[in-house]
């Protein structure tokens, strides 16, 4: 646990700051050359039936003390809905290859033990109907994981069925008869989970026989709403996998099947497996390890992407991160098997540098899910009963708003060095975007935990007369907000200066600003 040199309000009020600054670095927006479309979707969402991420995070039941609409708790849908939560996927993870959809659907529901995650009773209250009012609350889109371990094409083609089918099938009377008659949307498909490890311990030649057969047989009823279908691909940067799910594409023919993204996994993990590191009351050399491990994500992507480069010139697959994020020891006392862990501001950071890295492979990476959404792993919320947080995670996927599906723009500046011990970090991480309001935004990272960083900001091709923005800042790196004291960690608006054009910013320590150009 350590504390930055100088206080966050002074800083963000403008004020001198000690130590003297060193010079500011200058940097540079280039509205002149618009690249990739940043997709709303790499700010995906990711529910798995694990502890209390579905039963306590979102369903409550309809009897709950806890104000709820249909079952679903009312505080939380109101936050998600105010970072415009593009899709979730759900039920797994590696719950979704034990997951059979008919334990969940109509008058009785069938209760299983979750083998999946600690061995408890899951009632099956929270099925298809809930999931897609769920998400129809949120106005987010449905990401749905087929079962390819435990079920069968069949199942998951019955499935598909239920949710999408617009003529009267005997599954859309089903659905009808249980208050549903339109068909739901369901927008993306993924084609098992983890099938090299939790999902079947598949080989690339047993996942891309699987894949070939759902991939045909599994498919949408609906053909004014059509899903995408996503593959499974690797957890590690050794491309086997890879190379046989985008050959296994290639090769396709006719009619045989196709799908149009293909999923990576990867949790930042300090220290080793399993994950074993606490949460908070770190020191100043696990800040850093954690967020040199997290900075392997835009390395990975790359020797991931420059194999499906080779398949797919024209990147018609989507390379689909749809696990990733902060995996840390369980909460102490918490149940080992729920994943239960506290958000504090190195995590805010972790975030910001991860969209980051999405953002500027903006035309390959087109979705992310972080893990997970509620109570587990990096969540944005946390729960307890009635009571209800937002961590600091939150705070920087409501910060990022502006850049959903805004137009990438290069900026360049010199990221100078944060050095801790004999590990050197970039002290500023930065991305651009022109956002669909017609404003350039800039997300400006200050890894640097004790230095704050003064930033001079231009936008080359924009005339900007007026500059807001916000800073994510802590009195500590480990500062996290809990149920007695939500706002440690909470984005404070900055006094933006423009002095002709150009944008005067100083970053506080281990902080992340974002800010808008206006014309
Ligand atoms: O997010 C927790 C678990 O991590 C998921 O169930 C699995 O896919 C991954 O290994």
């Amino acid at each position: 646990m350590f504390r930055s040199t100088l206080s966050l309000l002074a800083l963000a009020a403008g004020l001198a700051a000690t130590p003297a600054l060193a010079a500011p670095v200058t940097v540079t927006v280039d509205a002149q050359k618009p690249g990739a479309r940043i997709d709303r979707h790499i700010f995906g969402q990711f529910a798995e039936h694990l502890g209390t991420g579905v039963y306590g995070g979102i369903w409550v039941g309809k009897d709950s003390p806890i104000p709820n609409t249909r079952g679903i708790r009312n505080d939380v849908v109101a936050a998600l809905k105010a970072i415009k939560v593009p899709d979730v996927r759900w039920p797994g993870g590696c719950y979704a290859d034990n997951y059979h959809w008919r334990d969940g659907v109509g008058a009785t529901r069938n209760a299983r033990v979750n083998t999946s995650w600690g061995g408890v009773i899951d009632s099956n209250a929270f099925g298809t109907d809930e999931y897609m009012d769920f998400l129809n609350q949120i106005g987010a889109e449905a990401y749905v994981s087929l079962n390819i371990g435990s079920g069968t094409v069949q199942e998951a083609a019955d499935w598909m069925e239920y949710m999408t089918a617009d003529q009267p099938t005997a599954l859309q009377k089903e659905r009808a008869a249980n208050g549903h008659p339109a068909p739901y949307k369901v927008a993306f498909m993924g084609i098992g989970n983890e099938s090299w490890d939790c999902g079947g311990l598949m080989t690339p030649q047993e996942y891309t026989d699987e894949m070939r057969r759902y991939g045909r047989f599994v498919n949408n009823f609906n053909a004014s709403a059509p899903s995408l279908k996503i593959a499974v691909g690797p957890g590690t940067d050794d491309t086997v996998w890879t190379d046989a799910v985008m050959k296994t594409w290639k090769e396709r023919h006719g009619w045989s099947f196709d799908i149009q993204g293909m999923s990576l996994h990867s949790y930042t993990v300090y220290d080793g497996w399993p994950p074993h590191v606490p949460a908070t009351g770190f020191d100043e050399k696990a800040y850093t390890q954690v967020l040199k491990e997290t900075l392997k994500m835009g390395p990975l992507i790359d020797k991931q992407a420059a194999v499906m480069d080779h398949y797919d010139p024209e990147k018609k697959i989507t390379l689909v991160v749809d696990e990733w994020g902060a995996w840390y020891a369980s909460t102490p006392g918490s149940h080992p098997g729920f994943l239960q862990q506290q958000n504090s501001q190195r995590d805010a950071v972790l975030a910001a540098l991860n969209i980051n890295i999405f953002a500027r492979r903006a035309d390959r990476v087109r979705m992310a899910n972080i893990a997970q959404m509620i109570n587990v792993l990096q969540a944005m919320i946390l729960t307890d009963g009635p009571k209800m947080v937002l961590t600091p995670t939150y705070h920087i996927f409501k910060m990022y708003v502006p850049f959903q599906d805004a137009t990438f723009i290069p900026v360049t500046y010199d990221a100078g060095a944060y050095v801790q011990g004999d590990t050197t970090l970039p002290r500023l991480d930065a991305i651009a975007a022109k956002g669909t309001d017609g404003k350039i935004w800039l997300s400006l990272t200050n890894l640097d935990p004790k230095q704050p960083l003064e930033v001079d900001a231009a936008a080359l091709g924009f005339k900007a007369s007026a500059a807001h923005g916000q800073t994510l800042g802590a009195p500590k790196v480990d500062s996290v907000n809990d149920f007695d004291h939500p706002d440690t960690v909470t984005p404070r608006a900055i006094s933006a200066k423009l002095d002709k054009g150009a944008l005067k910013l100083i970053l506080p320590p281990a902080s992340v600003t974002v800010v808008s150009l206006e014309p």
